[in-house]
């Protein structure tokens, strides 16, 4: 078997798209409404192959051509991979340059032949040598991406609310109350897409764990397969949007089912605009429960209600990963909670250049990193897909060591660790690719 791994060509693209996972039609494999749903996203739904149209628009508004690669074998196209030019953003800095592998598949008939090996040393060669220091991905299975050095570093929770149970403790609704002159609109699709971009741009700048759009990411919103739907936008006093609303009414045959409103996407620059709008959703006639596909774990609405249990998560899964493509240059990138020093042994099979001794010197006002001297014992030991579980503070480092993966080599240096990466707020994503 004679095997390529290269950059596709522009007259190869509808062969690259038919061939990806998602356009070529993934097996269902989330069972309740709203699981799969995972963010403004260029994927069509689970099991249905793209449209011509589809594949047409795919080409061209998604792809960075030169960054979209595919295995060939004896000349056939059998493997799908690439890389958006995104920015993550991470705690005390904003947005940074992160690699975003996205498309990865390889076809039935030629997977465990180290394909996916090939691709990925491709596409992480190319990061390092583009000068991105991280790169990011979203996982089909739990087993597949931590031999690269990829580890799960945001999460999300689908939760649920019953309409007769959404009653703001008496603290949210006086402070809610007192925000005069904001109003809600409902609007068509193409008013919430104007709004929207810029929107999210303005929050995901100060989300640690968010990724930025790309070209063509807003396609998801207007290709609507299954139900038609609504969007509601919330203007501040000053007469400028401050939050947005995708959600779906379902109709369905069977009682149970119905009466559901799904949330697919809220998004608010203010306190006002969040609390608003989630009471909106939550209120609607003829409804009896609200359903989010894609939250944070620390959903503040959570402590705004007179019932806090009323939210109950349903689901919880892993979003970004994240691996270090650049140790030093990612750990001094960032700030820390309080300012310290670490001396840590990193182990990196497939990135080699990261394996070694460093010493990190940080704080709230930036950090520095390079190697340590000789005479400097390693406190902390890590392996590279730890090391992107920790890096933007949303897993601390407590269970990581309990499960055996932070051997703890100098006393002390653990609670070091927690309190510089701490993080106020859970790390979040929502943006698919
Ligand atoms: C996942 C997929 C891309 C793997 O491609 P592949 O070419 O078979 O992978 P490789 O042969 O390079 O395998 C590399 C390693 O990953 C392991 N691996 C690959 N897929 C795996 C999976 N689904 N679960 C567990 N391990 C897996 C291999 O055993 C191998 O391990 P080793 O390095 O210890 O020997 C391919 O199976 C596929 O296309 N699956 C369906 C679509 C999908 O899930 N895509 C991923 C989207 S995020």
């Amino acid at each position: 078997m004679d095997i390529e791994i290269r950059a596709v060509s522009a007259d190869e693209m509808d062969a690259f798209i038919r061939a990806v996972p998602g356009a070529a039609g993934l097996p269902n494999w989330e069972p309740e409404p709203a699981a799969g749903w995972s963010g403004p996203g260029t994927g069509s739904p689970f099991g249905a192959r793209m449209s011509d149209e589809e594949v047409a628009r795919y080409r061209t508004e998604v792809r960075e051509l030169d960054r979209t690669q595919a295995a060939f074998s004896d000349g056939k196209l059998v493997g799908t991979s690439g890389v958006l030019t995104l920015e993550l953003t991470i705690p005390g800095q904003g947005p940074v340059p992160m690699g975003g592998v996205t498309s990865v598949g390889v076809l039935a008939t030629h997977r465990r032949r180290g394909l996916l090996r090939g691709m990925m040393r491709a596409m992480l060669d190319d990061c390092h040598s583009r000068g991105e220091m991280l790169a990011g991905l979203g996982a089909s299975e739990g087993s597949i991406y931590g031999r690269y050095g990829f580890g799960p570093a945001t999460f999300q929770v689908r939760w649920e609310l019953e309409r007769s149970k959404a009653r703001l403790a008496s603290a949210s609704a006086s402070a809610s109350a007192s925000v005069a002159g904001g109003r809600l609109e409902l609007v068509d699709a193409a008013t919430a897409l104007a709004a929207l971009p810029g929107l999210q741009d303005e929050v995901r700048q100060r989300r640690v764990g968010q990724v930025s759009a790309y070209p063509g990411m807003w396609i998801g919103m207007t290709s609507d397969r299954d139900s038609a739907k609504r969007f509601v936008l919330h203007y501040g006093p000053d007469g400028v949007v401050d939050g947005a609303a995708v959600y779906r009414l379902p109709w369905s045959p069977d009682p149970a089912s119905s009466g559901i409103v799904q949330v697919d996407l809220l998004e608010a620059s203010s306190a006002a605009a969040y609390t608003e709008l989630w009471m909106f959703l939550a209120d609607l006639d003829l409804t009896k429960r609200v359903i989010a596909g894609k939250r944070p774990v620390d959903e503040p609405l959570r402590w705004q209600l007179a019932d806090t249990r009323s939210l109950r998560v349903t689901r919880m899964s892993d979003d970004l990963w994240v691996r270090l493509v650049d140790v030093p240059g990612a750990l001094a990138a960032r700030s820390y909670q309080v300012a310290g020093s670490l001396v840590v042994e990193v182990t990196d099979e497939f990135c080699p250049w990261n394996s070694g001794v460093w010493r990190l010197d940080g704080g709230p006002d930036g950090a520095s990193c390079s190697r340590a001297s000789a005479a400097a014992a390693p406190e902390l030991a890590v392996d590279a897909a730890t090391l992107g579980s920790l890096y933007l503070g949303g897993t601390a480092p407590g269970p990581l060591a309990r499960a055996g993966r932070i051997p703890e080599l100098v006393p002390g240096a653990l609670n070091r660790a927690t309190a510089m990466l701490a993080q106020p707020d859970a790390p979040f994503n929502l943006t698919g690719f």
